[in-house]
């Protein structure tokens, strides 16, 4: 989602959010006036524990929106939020993202804390840390080549592959995941390792499909067909690699090498 669209959307769900938390106060509730509070206006806040206090609504709804957009969720991820004729409690922790976010506001603080001494710059000119730093628009920021890894140790090279596809399909354009050429090269590297060498041959091939131009999976088809014993596949490969990238020394050393 870009990053515009989901500002859009977490003001939707914002107002909607309101609309929910604007309905009376369920039976056993306070009916009479509230101090602090409009009558049918939201209830007063009353479990902050990371913000001060006295934070004004307007405050701790704009860092909201901010976690939304973040994490590329909505508030009832964190929220116990069912909207009109459910249970809506935003000051309730009943819900284990609440608790892990309030650990993560802590974490992110002390990190901020610690950061500019870490870089050797003053406090104003170092970066800031904050959630979309690492989660980039998903509530479990991991790398793509990890959650791969994962599919693939038990249903081989298909099953990292399937993953990718199903991400791709949902995430291309974002900023949640790598999709660059980078991305199935790696997977291919690491079933090199684990001498797959079948395994990485799918990932390149899938890789040339997506990047029909990428010198580098050419060069790493070579090192499997060489792994393999397979010379002239190797030959052809590296020829390639060599015809997309010609002043790639390296490779062209490589493509020497073999035709030795
Ligand atoms: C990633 C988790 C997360 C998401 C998503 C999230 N919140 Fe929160 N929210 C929290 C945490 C944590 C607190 C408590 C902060 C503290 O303890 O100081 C909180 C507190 C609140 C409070 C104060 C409740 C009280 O009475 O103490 C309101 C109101 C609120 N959130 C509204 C929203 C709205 C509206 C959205 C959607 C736009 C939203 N939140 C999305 C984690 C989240
Ligand atoms: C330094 C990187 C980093 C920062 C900064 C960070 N997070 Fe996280 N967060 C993570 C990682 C990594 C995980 C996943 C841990 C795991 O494997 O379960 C995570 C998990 C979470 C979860 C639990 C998700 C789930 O479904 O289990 C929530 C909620 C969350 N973060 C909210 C936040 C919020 C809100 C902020 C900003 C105040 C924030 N995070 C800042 C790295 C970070």
């Amino acid at each position: 989602m870009t990053r515009l669209s989901t500002l859009a959307l977490a003001t939707v769900l914002l107002t909607a959010s309101i609309a929910a938390a604007q309905q009376p106060p369920a039976p056993g509730g306070v009916t009479g006036t509230v101090t602090g509070a409009r009558a049918g206006g939201p209830p007063p806040m009353s479990n902050l524990l990371i913000f001060p206090k006295d934070t004004p609504r307007e405050t701790v709804i704009t860092t909201m929106q901010a976690f939304t957009a973040a994490l590329g969720v909505q508030c009832n991820y964190c929220h116990v939020q069912e909207g009109r004729g459910g249970r809506n409690d935003m000051a309730s922790d009943e819900k284990p993202a609440k608790k892990a976010a309030r650990g993560m506001m802590t974490l992110a603080r002390e990190i901020n804390a610690k950061l500019p001494e870490a870089v050797g710059k003053g406090a104003a000119a170092t970066t800031r840390v904050g959630c979309a730093t690492c989660h980039r628009g998903v509530p479990i920021p991991k790398q793509i080549t990890d959650i791969m890894t994962e599919a693939g140790s038990t249903g081989g090279a298909a099953a990292g592959l399937a993953t990718f596809k199903q991400l791709r399909e949902k995430f291309y354009g974002g900023q949640s995941y790598d999709f660059s050429e980078g991305a199935l090269i790696t997977m291919a590297q690491r079933a090199n390792t684990a001498t797959k060498y079948d395994d990485a041959l799918v990932y390149l091939q899938a890789n040339l499909e997506y990047y029909p131009k990428s010198a580098r999976s050419y060069s790493a088809v070579a090192q499997m067909k060489t792994a393999k014993g397979d010379k002239p596949g190797a030959i052809a490969a590296m020829e390639k690699a060599v015809e997309l990238d010609p002043n790639n020394a390296q490779m062209k050393a490589q493509l020497e090498a073999l035709k030795k």
